[in-house]
């Protein structure tokens, strides 16, 4: 395998809305991160991804671009963007970028002039057909609920959008336009990004090979993923992006991509793959809070652990994943993996460590080191954003009660991510001396940055350790390139691997339950590198592992 730059990262997700806001209008923004570039670095990533912060009418939060070269200004100017590059670099952090280029904002130039002339050049830029006996062209669904397709006026005609109405899907196969979206890439390349996080990507080729399918709700319409998601031919575009932009400058590219079958990772993360790197969400979906689970926290973790696996070995064969358990898609891993009443220092850190060193690139996501958690709501009306209320009103049409509905949202909704960075107990946590565009969970008066700086046991210590031990000189060609070997199988709430090379083995046990676990232990141990206890019970051949116990060893 030939080395890259970017197989020894340590990624940091911002989500800039809410990271630091340094002007007072309640909205984080370019400057507030330029003023915790210390803290990143001292935390110990060197690869920060910024979810977008390009010129938005913000109706999916920055998802939705209405020009692809300017800086909305809630965030801040080009100029500070370029002072952020300049900074990150004297600190060694590469900066990604998010990259949206499966839809735009119906705000976006080309989409405009798309609208007032039907038979222009830029109507081809987007996805537009005729309806059918005064119905769309098809019963597809959109991903955040309702229908895919937007009537256009009074025409018999419909443009497509798989998220929001207000982001309508780019035409991909029209030529012109993939040009103009590589030419933007590299305008932002030049300027110095480590690369980009690829948003939606898996969606930019579509098949529309059929009309209707037969409809899996009460609302009429279809989940039709298999013509919208990883099409068939969709290699070709990649392969184009790729060559006429990401290769001419060596950079780190994770593409938002689910692969189910995982042999078909090698044309998106092999050798001459499309992408560094891909983020997989196959064992995101796990809630303990899910009817399905309740009280039944062990069988959930035993089942994560098959997905997780078979994952990593079908990958190995190809290059790496992204290894995350958080992200602004997503509630917060504590509430997603623990059982409330166990949510603690040790569950926390065991989650860290479970993850850490799986073969791939580790992902933290803004929060997740000190532990930031859920903030259900009381009224549906205190959440922000469009999806909750499409996903809703999916539940009420299900028949669901509001009551039920609530309940719902506030398990699964991907604000909860979202709310503001706790960095201490003072105004606003710290966030901004204006009022919070949303609302800061109040939990900050004992969770936040400030308290667990420097508090030897605190969770962000234990990132500290984390990540320092995965960039360690020593360790670090085992982490990266070593294989990655599952152990303890047999054991019920285990998630143990070991990873080695030639020349090391180091050995992960995590104990993702709140009982003690007894496992039977041959290995000749020749340093422990980390453990979340003071302690380690071996006695003769058994190794005693207290609830939620996560052990890091060097084995001889
Ligand atoms: C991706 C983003 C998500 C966004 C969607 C539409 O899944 O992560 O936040 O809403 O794409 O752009």
């Amino acid at each position: 395998m030939n080395k890259a730059w970017w197989h020894n990262s340590v990624v940091y997700q911002i989500y800039p809305k809410s990271f630091q806001d340094s002007d007072g209008d309640g909205v984080g923004n370019i400057k507030g991160i330029i003023s915790r570039l210390d803290y990143l670095k001292d935390l110990g990533i060197n690869v920060i991804w910024i979810c977008p912060i390009y010129k938005s009418p913000m109706v999916d939060h920055g998802y939705d671009i209405s020009d692809y070269y300017q800086i909305d200004p809630s965030f801040g100017t080009m100029e500070d963007m370029e002072l952020l590059l300049k900074e990150c670099k004297e600190r060694e952090i590469k900066v990604l970028m998010d990259l949206v280029i499966n839809h735009t904002s119906d705000k976006h130039p080309w989409f405009e002039k798309a609208m007032e002339d039907l038979d222009s050049d830029y109507a081809d830029y987007y996805i537009i057909k005729e309806g059918k006996d005064g119905n769309p062209p098809n019963n597809w669904r959109s991903i955040f609920g309702g229908s895919a397709w937007e009537k256009i006026g009074d025409t018999n005609k419909y443009y497509l959008h798989l998220f929001t109405k207000a982001q309508p899907d780019l035409n991909w196969e029209n030529k012109e336009l993939r040009s103009e979206l590589y030419e933007m890439v590299n305008y932002w390349l030049e300027k110095g990004l480590g690369g980009f996080r690829v948003d939606a990507i898996s969606h930019i080729k579509k098949d529309f090979s059929y009309v209707n399918l037969p409809a899996d709700g009460p609302d009429g319409l279809v989940d039709a993923w298999e013509y919208y998601k990883n099409t068939t031919g969709i290699e070709v575009f990649l392969n184009e992006l790729k060559e006429k932009t990401f290769k001419i400058y060596d950079s780190m590219t994770v593409a938002e991509a689910d692969i189910k079958e995982v042999d078909r990772l090698v044309d998106f993360i092999g050798e001459n793959g499309c992408f560094s790197t891909v983020f997989d969400f196959c064992h995101t979906i796990y809630n303990v809070n899910d009817e399905k689970w309740k009280d039944k926290p062990i069988k959930m973790v035993n089942e994560i652990r098959e997905k997780l696996f078979k994952k990593q070995l079908g990958a190995a064969k190809y290059g790496f994943l992204s290894n995350f358990i958080e992200n602004h898609d997503l509630p917060r891993c504590v509430n997603r993996f623990i059982p409330e009443k166990e949510i603690s220092f040790y569950s926390e850190s065991m989650l860290g460590t479970l993850y850490f060193f799986l073969r791939g690139i580790p992902f933290i996501y803004q929060g997740q080191e000190i532990g930031m958690t859920d903030f259900p709501k009381k009224s549906i009306n205190e959440f922000l954003d469009l999806a909750t209320y499409q996903n809703y009103e999916k539940y009420l049409g299900k028949g669901l009660t509001e009551k039920e509905a609530l309940k719902r949202i506030n398990i699964e909704c991907r604000e909860h991510s979202r709310t503001p960075f706790q960095w201490n107990s003072g105004e606003n946590a710290g966030f901004t001396s204006g009022a919070p565009w949303f609302e800061i969970n109040p939990n900050y008066k004992c969770i936040n940055m400030k308290e667990q700086e420097d508090r030897e046991n605190s969770l962000l210590t234990y990132y500290k350790r984390l990540i320092s031990l995965r960039k360690n000189e020593e360790y670090k060609e085992t982490f990266i390139y070593g294989d990655i070997i599952p152990a303890f199988n047999e054991y019920d709430g285990i998630i143990s691997y070991e990873r080695k090379n030639a020349k090391q083995r180091v050995l992960v046990i995590n104990n993702c339950s709140n009982k003690p676990s007894i496992i039977k232990f041959k290995e000749n141990v020749k340093q422990i590198l980390l453990n979340n206890y003071n302690d380690i019970v071996l006695k003769g051949k058994n190794l005693e592992l207290l609830p939620y116990q996560s052990i890091v060893l060097e084995l001889n």
